[in-house]
């Protein structure tokens, strides 16, 4: 299948979930208000692959985080979801492998990953049902 339907009514500001599209993993992460400030403050000047929350998720819907949960370094999957909590210095993921650091709108900030994480084609089917591919 090239697209997959998820339900995201049950995610709770903070929480994500893990799914997977492709045989890969999927981060979709419901952001709190907090969360979404964190993002917002840093300047894009801070940033090693410059993007903004905005740049990342659906208008009028910041608070929704659509990533792929493979680092960007050599593709281990990061933690903050799932598999452990430890979301990092940056409070968005953490990748143990070599130790890349991943803020709120999943973009890298420190260690060896060039690139955020990577936002797959998504799209809202209604307010609680996201289809990605
Ligand atoms: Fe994630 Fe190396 S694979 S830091």
């Amino acid at each position: 299948l090239s697209t997959t339907e998820v339900d995201i009514s049950k995610i709770q500001p903070g929480q994500a979930i893990k799914t997977s599209w492709r045989k890969q993993p999927v981060f979709i992460r419901n952001l709190t208000p907090a969360e979404i400030q964190q993002a917002n403050a840093t300047p894009l000047g801070e940033l090693r692959d410059p993007q903004s929350l905005a740049d990342r998720t659906k208008p009028g819907r910041q608070n929704w985080l659509v990533t792929l949960g493979v680092c960007t370094h050599l593709g281990c999957v990061p933690l903050g979801v799932g598999e452990g909590e430890n979301r990092g210095p940056y409070g968005g993921y953490f990748c143990p492998c070599h130790g890349s650091a991943y803020d709120t709108a999943g973009r890298i900030r420190t260690g060896p990953a060039p690139l955020n994480l990577a936002v797959p084609e998504y799209a809202f089917k209604s307010p609680t049902v996201v289809q990605i591919g």
